[in-house]
């Protein structure tokens, strides 16, 4: 087993009044893929380091399934952590730098060798064992990093933006690479990246942070059709989720200060009643792609840019004063400049509280 549980977790680094982490509770599942994303600066990798015993817990408490880690030193945890910056050692070969860690343990001779070689069979890396890291692709080294890692078998896995040095193309392919892997040796992944992206794609459950908080935990399909707040709502999706702000009127009509008139249906309105929130300052939230084309519909906009992205358009326009992105399948030509009607899908669009942020439900 291979639990973590943090406990009302808070981070102070010396010398600083500020919490960096305030107040952390979360419980990480043994053998999960858990991804903590969130903005730079929001308290990721001071979380993750606390984990790994590189920082120290201001206040609050680390379980490892039932054991309190608080006062047990780094190396004594029995995790693997996978950096950013993977430095291989440079003089050494691929063999000779997944093997390293190992001898230091003074394991024994064949068995070093007998898990350096599963381990590079698991990464595609073979064909390489005896090449320097000079010799190697970005894709390639980035491998022998999780190599390195991996050939501990340690208890936990931790990873900080292990991908942000490789080019877009690689970083899609490693990505498929690393949730192979996490299939393969069922253990327990704590993964930290600013790219929402890849948090939907590889996580079990997503952790959003942002300014020291968790904001949401859940599924990465949990997290997009059910956003706790506007946070949320804005940081996963692409393109980025739209804003629209005004006010409900009482026979259900949003209506936003430069006239945009949008009408709720039943379930909103009830919401709004529940709320006690007509007339209240409040936010939609309107996904790209629940917004389309339509014959009939009353809203006219002029496209400002059309962006075609192969089967599908990014059109950028703003609705009244408020700019806006719908994503449209390419079946009609559209360019830049082309006035066209638009309908908004209503029943995918959220009701936000302007003032406290939350989404009404
Ligand atoms: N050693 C330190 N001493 C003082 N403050 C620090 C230290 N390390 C980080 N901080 C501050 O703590 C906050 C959280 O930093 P952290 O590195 O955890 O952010 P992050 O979410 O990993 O960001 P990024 O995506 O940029 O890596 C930041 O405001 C940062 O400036
Ligand atoms: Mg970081």
């Amino acid at each position: 087993m291979a639990k973590i549980i943090l406990k009302d977790v808070v981070k102070i680094y010396p010398g600083n009044k500020e919490e960096v982490v305030k107040s952390i509770n979360l419980e990480i599942r043994d053998k999960e893929f858990l991804v903590l994303v969130g903005p730079s600066g929001c308290g990721k990798s001071t979380t993750l380091r606390m984990i790994a015993g590189l920082e120290d817990i201001t206040s609050g408490e680390l379980y490892f399934d039932e054991e309190l880690m608080n006062d047990i030193p780094g190396r004594e945890r029995n995790i693997a952590m996978v950096f950013q910056n993977y430095a291989l050692y440079p003089h050494m070969s691929v063999y000779q730098n997944m093997a390293y860690s190992l001898k230091l343990k003074k394991m024994p001779k064949d068995e070093i060798k007998e898990r350096v070689e599963h381990t590079a069979k698991l990464l595609g890396l073979t064909d390489y064992l005896e090449r320097k890291p000079k010799q190697l692709s970005g894709g390639q080294r980035q491998r022998v990093a999780l190599g390195r890692a991996i050939v501990r078998d340690a208890r936990v896995f931790l990873m900080d933006e292990p991908l942000s040095n490789l080019d877009a193309k690689l970083r899609v392919q490693m990505r498929a690479e690393i949730n192979k892997l996490h299939q393969e040796i069922q253990k327990t992944i704590v993964y930290v990246t600013h790219d929402q992206v890849e948090a939907m794609t590889m996580a079990d459950r997503i952790v959003i942070m942002d300014n020291g908080i968790i904001q949401q935990i859940g599924t990465p399909k949990e997290v997009f059709d059910a956003p706790n707040n506007l946070f949320v709502a804005g940081f996963i999706g692409t393109p980025a989720i739209n804003f629209l702000k005004g006010k409900v009127l009482k026979d259900g009509t949003f209506v936003t200060p430069d006239g945009v008139e949008l009408v709720l249906n039943e379930k909103q309105v009830k919401l709004v009643a529940k709320h006690k929130a007509f007339g209240k300052q409040l936010v939609l939230g309107i996904r790209p792609d629940s917004i389309d084309i339509s014959t009939t519909g009353a809203l006219n906009v002029k496209i400002d840019i059309a962006e075609l992205l192969g089967t599908e358009y990014n059109l950028l326009f703003n609705l009244g004063s408020t700019p806006f992105v719908a994503r449209i399948k390419a079946e009609n030509i559209i360019a830049s400049g082309d006035n066209l009607n638009i309908a908004i899908d209503m029943d995918k669009v959220y009701l936000f509280d302007e003032e406290t942020t939350i989404r009404l439900t």
